[in-house]
């Protein structure tokens, strides 16, 4: 079959590579019909996970058709349409059981090396690395989805393909962050990243009753497209006071609830990035946390802050102090999916959830690499390049 392949920096392929076969009682093989670039990708094409190996297939993002099911798959048959957490999860361990479905014990059949960087493993993804357990992607004619009655969701047939694709990740993500960083009514939240995943995360907010909800990015089109379609409040960060802004936005106080949606790859217009970017390229520092800086330094005192981008290994001048002093809450995670999609596809079927406008470039899975181009460089105002095998 034909798939889209990670062959070094800034480099990817469509390569022709084994089909996928059941390997477990509780695998599906899916076909799949629509997959999604995520900014998650670009940290691996970026070479910023050192785990990729040549020829390893890319995505973990996906909707499609089951066509195969292992012998102790319950909840689905072939022909069911599904789409897959990202993540990878047993639904049985005691983190499982506690609903932290990202941090599953069994998802990640590699644990080593997670185990060493981080102290515990967290699950496994698709197409994320041999870190996270060397499971091939998504972006793909058909995959391997193990414990498939935990990460599959059929989707309710009022649901469109283009929206059902988002509640894989984007949607999950954002909602968790939201969730978990406790908003609560009326509460002023600010969030970093216009991308899917802040996209979502403002969304979600919103639906949990925030009283206002401002998005943080440089990209107009990205910050235009947020206010037109979720109906949010927008602040360009390259010609606006971010700090004096959100201050007068919050009654003189500082958001509440800060979400930081962009990852170890962040820009900013002040010396900070040049540190930070020579400090990341030397290897001496594995992320850029800027954002994470600026939402730590920008949230009321007592305020919680929630880090939904992704992030490796170390970084440099963190704010323990305004953490510690201001009483703020800090929290993180990958996405624990599970525990959020079925809801969503719920609403998505309400139409309270608009995901589709996201997927701005549609294309075959041929033209893969021309998608993470514009993807990976913001061209042609590109949110998220869907590619159809
Ligand atoms: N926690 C999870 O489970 C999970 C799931 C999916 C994605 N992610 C992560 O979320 C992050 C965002 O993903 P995405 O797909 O939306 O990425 P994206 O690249 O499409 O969007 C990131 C946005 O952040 C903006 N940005 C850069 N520096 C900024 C700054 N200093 N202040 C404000 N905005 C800034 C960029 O201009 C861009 O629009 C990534 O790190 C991704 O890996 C996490
Ligand atoms: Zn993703
Ligand atoms: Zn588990």
């Amino acid at each position: 079959m034909k798939a889209v392949c990670w062959e070094g920096v800034n480099e990817v392929a469509v390569e022709q590579v084994p089909d996928p076969q059941l390997l477990n009682a509780q695998d599906a093989i899916v076909k799949v019909r629509r997959t999604v670039t995520c900014g998650s990708d670009l940290h691996l094409l970026g070479g910023y996970i050192p785990f990729m190996k040549r020829g390893d297939v890319l995505g973990h993002e996906f909707l499609g058709e089951i066509v195969e099911v292992g012998s102790e798959v319950r909840k689905h048959k072939v022909g069911d349409r599904v789409v897959v957490c990202s993540f990878i999860s047993c639904g049985r361990c005691w983190y499982c059981e506690q609903g932290l479905f990202s941090c599953c014990d069994n998802g990640n059949t590699n644990p080593a090396i997670t185990e060493t960087l981080w102290g515990f493993a967290p699950g496994g993804c698709y197409g994320y690395s041999h870190a996270l357990g060397g499971f091939a992607g998504s972006h793909a004619e058909y995959i391997r989805v193990p414990f498939a009655d935990q990460g599959a969701f059929t989707v309710p047939d009022g649901v469109s393909d283009e929206r059902a694709l988002f509640a894989s990740d984007s949607a999950p993500t954002g909602w968790m962050g939201a969730d978990m960083a406790g908003i609560r009514p009326d509460d002023v939240v600010a969030v970093w990243g216009c991308g899917a995943v802040g996209q979502m995360a403002a969304r979600a907010a919103m639906l949990l009753g925030a009283g206002r909800v401002i998005v943080i990015d440089r990209y107009d089109y990205r910050l235009q497209m947020a206010e037109r379609v979720l109906g949010v409040e927008t602040l360009n960060y390259e010609r606006t006071d971010v700090g004096a802004e959100l201050l007068e936005r919050s009654g003189g106080r500082g958001p509440d609830v800060c979400i930081e949606a962009v990852g170890m790859e962040a820009h900013s217009p002040g010396p900070q990035f040049i540190y930070d970017q020579i400090k990341q390229q030397l290897r001496i520092e594995s992320d850029r946390p800027i954002a994470v800086r600026d939402a730590i330094y920008n949230c009321r005192k007592g305020g919680s802050v929630f880090i939904l981008g992704v992030f490796g290994g170390l970084v440099d001048k963190f704010p323990l102090g305004a953490v510690m002093n201001k009483g703020l809450t800090l929290r993180s995670a990958q996405q624990h999916g599970q525990r959020y999609i079925p809801m969503l596809l719920e609403r998505m079927a309400r139409d309270e959830l608009i995901t589709e406008h996201l997927a701005t470039h549609v294309m075959p899975l041929s033209e893969a690499p021309r998608g993470y181009q514009m993807f990976q460089k913001k061209e042609d105002e590109c949110v998220r390049a869907v590619f159809t095998p």
